[in-house]
């Protein structure tokens, strides 16, 4: 059978005219270009027909991920889960070991798809998330980053003087070439299975672990610093605002399909500084963001935890999507924030050590409180922790996709 391919489907990269890509194609084409050579237009000149052949990349077969970000209707509730590769999964603590450390792990492009791939073998996910982690950034600025076995993250240099924070700059990017490799490596195994979700730590989160040189309880630090010299912080905020801008933009250039900014620490200031020192750099790093190589904008996440007080200030980033942790009311954001931008959220990750019957029951009250219209995310409110058991996270995924989709039929 010949099918056309209608040419004003095809989108020609306005940076960079060698690089041709099918964007939305008029025939229902799941699997890649390359298996579907027959389905070009013969009449296509050959040098059009040869470009398409070696620059097309496979389309995405469940792009409800997608779809949602962009507030278009689904045939059911996206879901993915902060932390999905990690210490819950047996097979995860194994290649781990096998690495050495998590670092070493990191920095492995191999063993990072390896682990990116697992929680997607076992469940139905509708979106895979590189394997990284937010403090490679800081790390490539000379920090010399380390996690001890049961620890949290230690830096061997603190950015806690005038000094430090002076002598600062953004990173070379080729020392955060292990990242862009995974992400390469990472869409090519996924073959278009779901989206690649890329992210970076937010200038004010990483300026936290920096200005600490590791973990803290409340970063009082940070925050007497905020108050004390405003001027340092802020120049350490610019440059992590340059670093964490160039970052995701080089993991948009090799393919990440969206990219999400974790604001673990965001939630911590007083209105105030949270506007200066941590809202208005997202809001440049999501300014500074570039098209991808098919000339399209990637869909951002803005996620600050603790932060359900500012959602409405966050709704004006440009984000097209707020993540939510567990405290927030997701009915009334919904009400209130309308459609203005999608919502990812928001199940507390602790009801993932319960009992199957419990975990159903919860998840299918998120999924209710979004509501049918399109624009929800399922997700937890923080990172799914290392005693959950697995079981409980198949029941998690399973209620979502088959309330969302009862819930559609029974509105449509
Ligand atoms: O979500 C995913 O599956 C992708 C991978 C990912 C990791 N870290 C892997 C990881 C992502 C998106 C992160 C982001 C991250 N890292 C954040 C922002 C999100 C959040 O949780 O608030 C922060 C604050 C960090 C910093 C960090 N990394 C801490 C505090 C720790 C130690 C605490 C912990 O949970 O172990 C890490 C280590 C880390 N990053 C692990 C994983 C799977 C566990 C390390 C191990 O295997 O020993």
């Amino acid at each position: 059978m010949l099918v056309f391919v209608h040419l004003p489907y095809l989108r020609i990269s306005p940076k960079n005219g060698a690089h041709p890509r099918f964007s939305r194609l008029s025939f229902a084409c799941n699997a890649g270009l390359g298996d579907n050579a027959s389905l070009l237009p013969l009449r296509a000149p050959a040098r059009i027909r040869k470009t398409l052949l070696e620059n097309t990349e496979p389309m995405i077969q469940n792009d409800t991920f997608l779809r949602a970000l962009r507030r278009e209707p689904t045939s059911h509730t996206p879901v993915w889960l902060m932390r999905q590769a990690g210490r819950y999964l047996p097979e995860y603590n194994r290649t781990r070991a096998q690495a050495g450390s998590f670092m070493q792990l990191a920095m492995n492009p191999a063993l990072a798809t390896e682990v990116t791939l697992q929680p997607l073998d076992r469940f139905p996910l509708d979106a895979a998330i590189l394997f990284s982690d937010i403090l490679t950034v800081p790390d490539a600025m000379g920090l010399g980053l380390s996690f001890a076995a049961g620890e949290g993250p230690r830096f061997e240099r603190k950015t806690d003087s005038e000094a430090a924070i002076q002598a600062l700059a953004s990173p070379d990017m080729n020392k955060l070439r292990y990242v862009f490799d995974a992400v390469a490596q990472i869409k090519k195994a996924l073959n278009g299975r779901v989206p690649l979700i890329g992210f970076s730590g937010s200038p004010f989160t990483l300026a936290c672990y920096m200005i600490e040189g590791g973990g803290s309880d409340g970063f009082s630090n940070v925050r007497r610093l905020a108050y004390s010299r405003p001027d340092l912080m802020r120049r350490l905020i610019d440059v992590n605002t340059e670093a964490v801008t160039t970052y995701l933009n080089e993991q948009i250039a090799v393919g990440a399909d969206a990219v999400m900014v974790f604001d673990t620490w965001g939630g911590l200031l007083p209105a105030a500084e949270y506007r200066t020192f941590s809202l208005a750099a997202m809001r440049r790093v999501l300014e500074g963001l570039k098209p991808n190589a098919a000339g399209e904008k990637v869909p951002t996440i803005l996620f600050t935890k603790g932060g359900g007080i500012w959602l409405d200030e966050m709704a004006d980033s440009g984000a097209h999507a707020l993540g939510l942790d567990w405290t927030v009311d997701l009915a009334k954001v919904r009400k209130t924030l309308g459609q203005r931008v999608a919502l990812q959220g928001n199940l507390d990750p602790i009801t993932l050590l319960t009992d199957p019957a419990t975990v159903a029951r919860a998840a299918e009250a998120v999924v209710r409180a979004a509501g049918p219209a399109p624009g929800h995310i399922f997700n937890l409110g923080h990172g799914i922790v290392p005693q959950t058991p697995p079981e409980n996270v198949g029941v998690l995924v399973e209620t979502v996709h088959r309330v969302s989709r009862e819930m559609r039929q029974a509105s449509a």
